[in-house]
């Protein structure tokens, strides 16, 4: 029978004890679970409701309970019901009536709260600190390519001259966003809900700002019956991860283009693709490709809690219980995906004399040029006229913007001549992009310089946010 079976005459239909137990999965907790009774315990002997040498007892087998745990001699089945019981159980086979005090003035409601608590904020920091380490390696990029032109595209079609390192520095935007989503995320959830008990608090003189202090929480949480039926941590987290995945999912999507044959604006090192079955030749971005499909599944850890707490009245509800496998899931996954692809983007060599060779099509500089004749002077409309009807010539003669003789210009509008382009070359026209935010290699210094001292003070925030 149950460790809650007082009031029962018969055990559990097989069938319900399965689909009823979550240890399958909140096993996963174990650490926490232990950490979180352990401060209760210890909170319950300064209250005088166990004596020192109950709490030391407790405190003894919750530890050989964790080894035994840790090294895999511990067998859980449906019987088991939960992590919380599977840890109550074994503590009173292990240490006898004593253990039986463990459970006062705590229930499992906040008990599966502040285990999902303590397990996010540990691994809210390890997803932070593979971000900075992603984050590091961008700016390393950004720096090495700094000055290096590429393609810039609007409706995949070439727009606009740009550097590399600018390129490198948009997405350390996304990653930087995410890193800040997550800082904003730990500081909401950082409450205690240990001693909310089932719904409404407890007739114990407990002390809720001492557990909470214990586990390093900065306060306990207000309401007892919030505390219980809150599962917004998780969600705030979740939906992070999904962003975050979709920020990876969109720059792989760009990996697959430009690891195309077509594109061939990079290498992607063999320890990072995969081959084919039949086709001898082949060299798959798999990693790329599995980075963008994983983003679908993190958006389903979002909406499935989102369904699942729609509905659901105050205070706890079994459903809640639903709230672990999607988190543990998303949790894993981002994880995965940002170490994968940092080392990934480490190893991929960009090919710029591939590069170099789409930067003579699509006109990259008609931009520039309606700007230079818009400082002659030329209203800028006119100007983007102008400059369009020298497109068109260009393709009926089937050459650059540059290759126009002074007769092709002056024909489409008598103020302008080669001399009045001013200079169109590529490196001309990023360079004179200084703009603030701009693609101007300088600027793209500025935008490393200002990357650098952020992700600096942030490492030092989550160093020393850990230490305590
Ligand atoms: N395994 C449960 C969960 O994760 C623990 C809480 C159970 N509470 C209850 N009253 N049945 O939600």
């Amino acid at each position: 029978m149950a460790l809650w079976g007082g009031r029962f005459e018969k055990d559990m239909d097989e069938i319900v004890k399965k689909f009823n137990a979550s240890i399958g999965f909140d096993q996963r907790l174990y650490n926490e679970d232990i950490d979180g009774s352990i401060a209760h315990v210890t909170m319950l002997a300064a209250q005088g409701i166990v004596t020192a040498d109950e709490r030391d007892q407790i405190i003894q087998g919750l530890e050989t309970i964790r080894e035994r745990i840790r090294k895999g001699e511990v067998q859980f089945t449906p019987d088991d019901e939960d992590i919380h019981m599977a840890v109550e159980s074994r503590l009173i086979q292990e240490i006898g009536e004593v253990g039986k005090k463990l459970h006062t003035a705590r229930s499992r409601n906040d008990q599966c709260q502040v285990d999902g608590r303590l397990y996010l904020k540990k691994q809210i920091q390890e997803i932070l600190s593979e971000l900075a380490g992603f984050e590091e390696v961008i700016l390393k990029k950004a720096a090495q390519y700094r000055d290096q032109i590429t393609v810039g595209f609007t409706h995949i079609q070439h727009a606009q001259p740009i550097t590399l390192g600018f390129v490198f520095m948009a997405y350390f935007q996304m990653f930087r966003r995410d890193m800040d989503r997550l800082l904003d995320c730990l500081e909401r959830m950082d409450l205690c809900p240990l001693g909310a008990c089932a719904l409404a608090g407890t007739t114990l003189p407990i002390d809720r700002q001492k557990t909470a202090a214990l586990l390093g929480f900065s306060a306990p949480t207000e309401n007892a019956m919030d505390s219980v039926s809150d599962r917004d941590y998780a969600l705030e987290f979740l939906s992070d991860a999904a962003i975050g995945m979709m920020h990876l999912s969109r720059w792989a999507e760009e990996f697959v283009w430009w690891n195309s044959t077509e594109f061939s604006y990079i290498a992607i090192d063999d320890s990072y693709c995969t081959g084919s079955s039949i086709m001898p030749q082949k060299k798959n971005p798999d990693m790329a490709e599995l980075i963008r499909g994983k983003c679908g599944r993190v958006y389903g850890d979002l909406m499935q809690l989102l369904t699942v707490m729609k509905g659901t009245p105050l205070a706890y509800n079994k459903d809640f219980q639903e709230d672990k496998e999607g988190l543990f899931d998303a949790v894993d996954t981002w994880k995965d995906a940002v170490t994968i692809f940092s080392k990934m983007l480490e190893k991929t060599e960009f090919r710029m004399d591939q590069i170099g060779k789409q930067l003579g099509k699509g006109f990259l500089n008609a931009t520039d040029i309606a700007e230079h004749l818009a400082m002659e002077g030329i209203p800028f409309r006119e100007a983007h006229n102008i400059v369009g009807r020298m497109v068109k010539v260009c393709e009926r003669k089937d050459c650059q913007l540059e290759d126009l003789t002074d007769e092709d210009l002056r024909g489409i509008d008598p103020r302008v001549d080669r001399a009045a382009l001013g200079d169109i070359s590529l490196a001309a026209c990023v360079d004179a992009r200084t703009s603030f935010g701009g693609t101007a290699p300088a600027e793209v210094d500025r935008q490393i310089e200002a990357g650098r001292r952020w992700l600096a003070d942030l490492e030092e925030t989550v160093r020393t946010g850990q230490a305590k």
